[in-house]
């Protein structure tokens, strides 16, 4: 992993906000979730404008890095910009990068660390040397603004990395699993009326079993992280930085409590830009990164989870 960037719109939703039209306070909002802010898009701009300003970023961001030889674009999303074509398709056109396959990965708030896995893998196997690898969303466009218990939790966003082949590699061992039977606990509607014969809220909005969701999240962590350490010859004290997938404050201090993890040592997303899904990693670990937090050759152990159930994680060397 060699270079990353960011972008969010420019739309910035105080708490306040919600307060306007629901039952609601910006106290109970940061006391719930941590959350102070969140960006939403214009009404015409899309996930694959958001990743186009990641990718200049990331250029901006790391002078010496090209685009050129990029062989695979992976995009991370659950709101692409259409459901066919591709959003990595799109993104190929766009970047200009006519030799690069392109493919788009579906595995929600676990997304993006699922594709790091996959472009991992593509790096490893000898196929493909040069990976760009995004995780974007416009949840503002899927949020149900009359449901107070999630509308308030959602923001847009993008972030993306650049894998390429190297000798020693910095992106260690990874794990990843899934929790299907969680599937009817965090859904966007689609064709089928049902999960597992559970009848589904048919509007295409993000629904979600709030609770259920944050103590699987929290049991499943804690148990995950010490076992993908460990996959990396590493103990947890020899992390030096853990990002999770950025959903909730309280879901991160709870893992803390949970696995004796300092949370001083967590770098999040949620305080300024809400859970941005596939986005939340990478923009977390870009802010880590560009404020001089993250050191050469601090270990890095990025965890996604979410939707699906479903979740992947590995540890980097920055
Ligand atoms: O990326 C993955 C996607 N989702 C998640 O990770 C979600 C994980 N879950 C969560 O983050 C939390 O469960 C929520 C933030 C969604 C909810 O927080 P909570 O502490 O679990 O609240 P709760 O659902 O237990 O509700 C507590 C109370 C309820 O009132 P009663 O029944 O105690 O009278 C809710 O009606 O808070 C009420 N409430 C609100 N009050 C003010 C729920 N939402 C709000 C609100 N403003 N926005």
């Amino acid at each position: 992993m060699t270079a990353i960037g960011m972008a969010v719109p420019q739309k910035r939703i105080d708490n306040v906000f919600f307060e306007s039209f629901l039952e609601t306070t910006d106290e109970w909002i940061v006391s719930r979730t941590g959350i102070k802010t969140r960006y939403h898009t214009a009404e015409d701009e899309f996930t694959s404008d958001l990743c186009i300003k990641a990718a200049a970023n990331l250029l901006e961001t790391f002078p010496g890095v090209t685009l050129d030889g990029v062989d695979m674009i992976l995009v991370s999303t659950v709101t692409p910009d259409q459901p066919m074509p591709s959003m990595a398709c799109r993104l190929q056109y766009k970047l200009d990068l006519p030799q690069a396959g392109a493919l788009d990965v579906y595995a929600a708030c676990a997304g993006f660390s699922y594709a790091v896995v996959v472009a991992k893998g593509l790096i490893s196997a000898g196929t493909h040397r040069k990976i760009l690898v995004f995780g974007a969303e416009t949840l503002s466009k899927i949020t149900d603004f009359t449901d107070r218990t999630s509308c308030m939790l959602f923001g847009d966003g993008a972030g993306v990395v650049l894998l390429e082949a190297d000798e020693l590699g910095n992106v260690g061992a990874c794990i990843t699993g899934a929790s299907g039977e969680g599937g009817p606990d965090l859904y966007i509607s689609g064709f089928a009326k049902t999960i597992d014969g559970h009848p589904l809220k048919m509007d295409r909005t993000i629904v979600q079993n709030g609770r259920k969701v944050f103590k699987w999240a929290v049991t499943k962590v804690a148990e995950q992280m010490p076992v993908l350490a460990a996959k990396n010859g590493l103990t947890l004290d020899e992390i030096d930085w853990f990002v999770p997938h950025s959903a909730n404050l309280r879901i991160i201090e709870a893992i803390s409590n949970e696995t004796g993890f300092p949370v001083e040592k967590t770098l999040e997303s949620i305080v300024d830009f809400g859970n941005t899904s596939s986005a939340s990693i990478p923009i977390a670990l870009y802010r880590g990164i560009v404020t001089g937090k993250v050191k050469k050759g601090d270990k890095i152990m990025l965890l996604g989870f979410g939707g699906g159930l479903a979740y992947a994680g590995t540890v980097i060397t920055w």
